[in-house]
């Protein structure tokens, strides 16, 4: 192995020293496996905090569109998984999108909140060049400051699990493996449109559950919502970065982690919907109530967020399916019910940030 290092520049960050990585699963453990270059590494590599950024939403540009579904027009199927949430589209190549269609997409997706493209190998085949070049349309590349990515490419986060390995974070001590959650919701700028596919997928088992938090919302007495859009929330990190410094999910911590303020009601920027915007794995706390009343109402919705089956969809993953997301308006949870399979669950995100959160009550200070 080298022991030079090299300087490079990633996108906001101003400069970082890149040391030499390895992949954190053995060579011989992945001889014949096809994407084994895109194994998780963990480097050793420091970055400074993000900078903040204007981020101009691509779904905003399609609004002017004479027909902004006109991106669909060559799907052969075009079917919506539930009614609040998700649509499920075969026919139709990502790659093949030009740039308005790809605007188009993502007014679609923050209408939808989530969609399911299946048939997609020429997408997942074209390796981080590509997947950087697609995220990079819809914004600001973020990169993960704990999880694996593949050598070179900080911008593609991974989760990974197989017989001998998992580089994901997880309770050990839980009743189950769902934790909802919102991605990085505790960046100043948390990611909009997100992109996620799988390299390699247990036979069955490991769906990915959705649900949407306007609707969940949108369930709630209009005199209740009007008091959550009084109310802002702190978001951590810290205890992801935790997770890593105990030694598990690769043992990085590549940025130190940071706590941000949101609105516990956010509006789309481009759709104007609102919708709920706390998640148990990384709200702490609403400021300003009391520590009872604050814990009474997270905890109040989080269950409403986790039982209200009415606003949620379940992606079941067939081989070559990419699953796009807006992280502003829904929360998701990976499910590990495959463990005893001893199969490999690789996949990878790209994962573009978008605006601060906007506060569904304008004069809100956050
Ligand atoms: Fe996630």
């Amino acid at each position: 192995m080298s022991t030079v290092s090299e300087t490079i520049t990633v996108q906001s960050t101003p400069v970082l020293t890149l040391y030499p990585q390895t992949s954190a699963v053995p060579k011989e453990e992945t001889e014949n496996y096809k994407y084994a270059h895109l194994l998780p590494t963990f480097s050793s590599v420091k970055y400074p905090p993000l900078e903040p950024f204007d981020h101009v939403d691509p779904g905003q540009r399609a609004l002017s569109h004479p027909d902004p579904r006109s991106f669909l027009k060559n799907a052969s199927n075009v079917i919506e998984v539930q009614p609040v949430l998700g649509t499920e589209i075969e026919g139709l190549k990502l790659t093949q999108l030009s740039n308005n269609e790809r605007d188009q997409l993502a007014l679609f997706v923050a209408q939808r909140g989530l969609v399911v493209f299946r048939d997609q190998q020429d997408f997942i085949d074209k390796g981080v060049d590509y997947y950087r070049e697609w995220g990079s349309h819809f914004g600001r590349l973020h990169i993960h400051p704990t999880s694996g990515h593949p050598e070179g490419a900080p911008e593609i986060h991974l989760v990974y699990r197989d017989a001998n390995h998992t580089f994901n974070f997880e309770y050990d001590d839980s009743i189950t493996s769902t934790v909802w959650h919102s991605d990085v919701s505790y960046e100043l700028q948390p990611p909009g449109l997100t992109t996620f596919f799988l390299l390699a997928q247990p036979t069955t088992g490991g769906d990915t559950l959705f649900t949407s938090q306007v609707s969940a919302l949108r369930r709630l007495s209009p005199q209740f919502v009007a008091f959550l859009r009084t109310l802002k929330a702190v978001h951590s990190g810290i205890e992801q970065a935790d997770f890593s410094r105990s030694g598990k999910r690769g043992g990085t911590v590549r940025r130190e982690p940071v706590e941000h303020v949101h609105p516990v009601v956010r509006k789309h920027p481009v759709t104007g919907e609102e919708a709920l915007y706390v998640n148990k794995q990384f709200t702490r706390r609403i400021l300003g109530l009391k520590r009872e009343e604050s814990e009474a109402i997270l905890s109040f919705l989080y269950n409403h967020i986790a039982k209200g089956g009415d606003s949620q969809a379940r992606v079941k993953w067939r081989p070559n399916t990419v699953v796009l997301w807006d992280n502003r308006i829904t929360a998701h949870s990976a499910i590990i019910d495959y463990g005893e399979s001893k199969e490999r669950r690789h996949g990878a995100r790209i994962t573009p940030q978008a605006e601060r959160p906007i506060p569904a009550l304008n004069d809100l200070q956050l």
